[in-house]
Formats: C-alpha cells, sequence, structure tokens
C-alpha cells in the first residue's frame, strides 16, 4: 500500500516558481514575539511569545512576519528560549506528521535513519513518546548525541549496515533520503511501514514500486507534509513535559545567511542551525 498513491507529483520548480523564485524572502520556522494584531484577532495578543511553522508562505528570514491567527502558530513554551522554539517546528512537524500516519503502537519497533538531524532528532524523541522501541542510526560522532534523546539502541553507519544485522522493525524511518529503499526492506516486518520522508521522485517511484511487488504487506509513505495550530501546540506539551528537546548545531546572524546555508547544505548538521534576528 503506498500512501502518496492519491497525490499528484509537480516538480518542485512548481512550488519555489518556474523561472524565478516565488518568493523572495525564505525561511519557514520562527519564534518571536507579536508586535501588533488584526482587529478581529482572538487567539493572541500584543506581546504575546509565539513560535510556529510558516510552511509555503516562507518569510521568517525577517524581522517582522505577518501570519493568520489560524495557522500553525501557538505561544512558545516558557521553559525554553526563541532559538530553542524557533527549531523545533520543522524537524518537530515533520516527523509527527508521518508517525501519525503509522498508527504507531506501544512497544512497536521503530529504526530512525539519519537520527542525528533535523527530522530524525524529532523523529527519535516523539516515537519514544508514542511508546516504541527506538533505534536510531547516525555516524560515530553523533552516537552519544542520538543515544541522550532515548534511543534504545544506536546504530552507527560507518561500523554497521542496520539491513544485514537481521533486525527488523514496525516503521523504519528514513529521514535524509539516504538509505537504499530496496535493501531496507529486509529489516522491515512483515506489515511494516517505510517512511520515506525526504523522498525525491525516483524514490517515492521505487517506493511505489516495492509496495506493489514485496512479498511482505508494507506500507510506503511519503510526500509532503501538512499541519496545524493543534500539532504546534502538541510539541509545545511535550517541550514543557521535558519529552521533547530541541537541537541545535550552529547560530548565525542574518548577515552569515550564505555561510549557514552552506554549512546545511553539506548535510551533516546535527539537529538545526538557527537565524538568530
Ligand atoms: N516531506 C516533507 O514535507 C518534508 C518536510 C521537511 C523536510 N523534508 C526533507 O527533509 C530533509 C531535511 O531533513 P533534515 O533537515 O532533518 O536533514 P539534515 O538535518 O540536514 O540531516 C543531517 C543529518 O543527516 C545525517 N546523514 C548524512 N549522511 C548520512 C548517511 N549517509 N547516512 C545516515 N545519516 C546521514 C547526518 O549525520 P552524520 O553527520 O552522522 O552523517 C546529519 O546529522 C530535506 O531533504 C527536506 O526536503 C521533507
Amino acid at each position: 500500500m503506498c500512501d502518496f498513491e492519491k497525490q499528484i507529483l509537480l516538480p518542485f520548480d512548481y512550488f519555489f516558481g518556474l523561472f524565478k523564485p516565488k518568493t523572495s524572502i525564505l525561511g519557514s520556522v520562527f519564534s518571536g514575539e507579536i508586535e501588533s494584531i488584526g482587529s478581529s484577532v482572538q487567539r493572541f495578543k500584543v506581546g504575546d511569545q509565539v513560535f510556529g511553522h510558516t510552511d509555503m508562505s516562507f518569510g521568517t528570514y525577517a524581522n517582522y512576519k505577518c501570519f493568520p491567527e489560524n495557522g500553525s502558530i501557538a505561544l512558545k513554551p516558557k521553559t525554553i528560549s526563541h532559538q530553542e522554539a524557533a527549531v523545533i517546528p520543522f524537524g518537530g512537524t515533520t516527523a509527527l506528521h508521518f508517525l501519525k500516519k503509522t498508527s504507531i503502537q506501544k512497544g512497536q519497533k521503530v529504526l530512525v535513519f539519519g537520527a542525528s538531524g533535523a527530522v530524525g532528532t524529532a523523529a527519535v524523541q516523539l516515537a519514544k513518546h508514542f511508546g516504541a522501541n527506538v533505534t536510531g542510526v547516525c555516524s560515530t560522532a553523533n552516537v552519544d548525541l542520538v543515544k541522550s534523546l532515548g534511543a534504545d539502541k544506536v546504530i552507527d553507519y560507518t561500523k554497521e549496515d542496520f539491513t544485514k544485522n537481521g533486525q527488523t522493525y514496525d516503521v523504519i524511518f528514513d529521514s535524509v533520503n539516504k538509505m537504499p529503499v530496496s535493501d531496507s526492506l529486509q529489516s522491515l516486518k512483515i506489515y511494516g511501514t517505510l517512511i520515506l520522508s525526504a523522498a525525491g521522485f525516483s524514490e517515492m517511484a521505487q517506493g511505489t514500486w516495492v509496495s506493489i511487488t514485496s512479498s511482505k504487506k508494507i506500507k510506503v509513505i511519503a510526500g509532503m507534509i501538512n499541519h496545524t495550530a493543534d500539532d504546534i501546540n502538541f510539541l509545545k506539551t511535550l517541550i514543557e513535559l521535558g519529552e521533547l528537546k530541541p537541537i541545535i548545531d550552529k547560530t548565525y546572524s542574518l548577515e552569515q545567511m550564505v555561510e549557514a546555508h552552506t554549512y546545511v547544505e553539506k548535510g551533516h548538521k546535527k539537529g538545526n542551525v538557527v537565524i538568530s534576528l
């Protein structure tokens, strides 16, 4: 079964602009203070400290952003800083979107591939919250980080290939699109779920193909995420309970944006990178 079979596949250029960027200001997550509100706004007041996700409207690499009150926005947890709150919605909503689609059960075995990235660090913590037995896959440098997030087991991909150790999982969550899809099938249980949160078109097509041709009754989940204010509020609650920690690798100023993107695009950040204004 394939969860994205009813979606329409469009080239990413369609979203971001065919001939030139549709939006000149990027950035989709934020944390800050409300400076003014419209006359009919009821959920928030001036001075509220809020965090959230703008999704495809982007525009958060800026000092000001106009935002609908019914968007994916919530009061910031008082226990963390704006920098820490700003990194939560990106990985948090992505991991939550996909894990919710698995109907994850207590005691199920979940493997998170790319467990040290923005989505991966959130996926490990959310899967633990849902009661799963979690295995994280990362390189040697990130083993301690992933253990500190509550992973029951950590596999160092530079020393061990998880597809060859004989273990099977209810859910395999590839958060970085670096996992060989076909090899991973042998590590899925017969009714297992494969999450390909960072898949491009070719991996999605491969996922569709394996879900049709595999002798196992596997479910493949990919595609664009969606989220609401309830999701941001859910993440806020987990932060307040101490079950979701923001992981920050580096912080840059707005003027250092090129440096920040260059670092992120190397594909080895630990958790998240913050732009501080
Ligand atoms: N479906 C959606 O709507 C949606 C929403 C949000 C994001 N995404 C996608 O998610 C991706 C970004 O995720 P992210 O920000 O979480 O990634 P990220 O933080 O950039 O990932 C970095 C991590 O990947 C690990 N990694 C790199 N190469 C690896 C390998 N060969 N094997 C295992 N781990 C490896 C690195 O660990 P080491 O340094 O230890 O190798 C590093 O900690 C993007 O492709 C984005 O398009 C999709």
